[in-house]
């Protein structure tokens, strides 16, 4: 089974769709409401397991009822959540999310106990780094706790996944250990000041990424897949599929769950990002977030379909 170590946020999904997006001081008379697991790691983390990884998830929640109700995920999940620790001060994080009638959404976070994850918690889990095929970071959580993920797996010489999400200032001593960064377009453009608009422009921002020591650069372009790129050719677009689309909201981090366990078991980076396209699009085919995260045979029987 491939062993996935992640370290990243979990927090609660208060969703709400809504006709349009308000505009400030404006209030909407929104639609439906719901709450659900959330979080970028906890939702990579979901996504893994879904496919098949044995996942290990290094995360801190609140000891309040969300976070009893994010040990409980973790549990009927398959996640292992020995490194998931209770913040004796922090609340369990949140996020608030509107959903607008054509699918796209907006975000505002708010870390709590996951944005106070410390070097010592990362380094509790040591073990772990040491048994894994693939570790996933994201930057959700507090920069200390990304930069002793990358420390440990680098130590192991593990390959570890970078999902840059949401944008933070990231150092170029932290770049240069990464084995494969996934940025979106936006995420690429505010890493390298190249807008990225087409595959010319994907280009020059991923040739950025690999000057700075980064070995394989795949950019998430939505439906249109991705582009990957490793420095030594023109770089090529992995197709994606096009799906009625419910719920945008995790798409990324349905992508990064399942990528990073696809090369875990072995499977070659280029059938690993079209199958990681296939577990986005049907994750965008359902409402809500971690919950519409695919199973392996769904996957299966998706992409011989
Ligand atoms: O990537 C989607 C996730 O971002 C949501 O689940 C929300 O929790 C935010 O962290
Ligand atoms: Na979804």
């Amino acid at each position: 089974m491939a062993k996935v170590v992640i370290v990243g946020s979990y927090v609660v999904d208060l969703m709400s769709r809504t006709p349009h997006m308000p505009k400030a001081g404006e209030t909407v008379l929104g639609g439906p409401f719901s709450m659900g697991p959330g979080g970028k790691g906890s939702n990579q983390a979901v996504s893994a397991a879904r496919q098949g990884a044995d996942v290990t998830m290094v995360t801190k929640v609140g000891n309040d009822s969300f976070g009893d109700d994010a040990m409980a995920n973790f549990k009927k999940e398959g996640i292992d959540k020995t490194h998931v620790t209770r913040h004796t001060n922090a609340a369990t994080g949140t996020a608030l999310i509107a959903v607008d009638d054509r699918g796209e959404n907006m975000i505002i976070v708010s870390p709590g106990a996951c944005g106070q994850i410390t070097k010592e918690d990362v380094l509790a889990a040591e073990q772990a780094f040491q048994e894994a095929d693939i570790v996933l970071v994201q930057l959700e959580t507090a920069m200390e706790a990304v930069e002793q993920a990358i420390t440990l797996a680098k130590k192991y010489a593990k390959p570890i996944v970078l999902n840059p999400a949401p944008f933070q200032e990231t150092s170029d001593r932290l770049l240069a250990d990464i084995t494969y960064v996934t940025p979106n377009e936006t995420e690429a453009s505010l890493m390298t000041g190249i807008e990225v608009t087409d595959q010319q422009t994907a280009q020059a921002a991923a040739q950025k990424l690999i000057e700075k020591g980064i070995d394989t650069v795949i950019i998430t372009l939505g439906k249109q897949g991705c582009f990957v790129y490793d420095g030594t050719d023109e770089g090529w677009i992995a197709s994606g599929f096009d799906v009625d689309v419910a719920d945008t909201t995790g798409a990324g981090d349905a992508f990064n769950g399942a990528f990073a366990t696809f090369l875990a078991s072995g499977i070659k980076l280029e059938e690993a990002v079209v199958r990681a396209n296939a577990v986005a699009a049907l994750s965008v085919t359902k409402a809500g977030t971690a919950k519409s995260m695919p199973y392996k045979h769904e996957v299966d029987t998706f992409i011989s379909g």
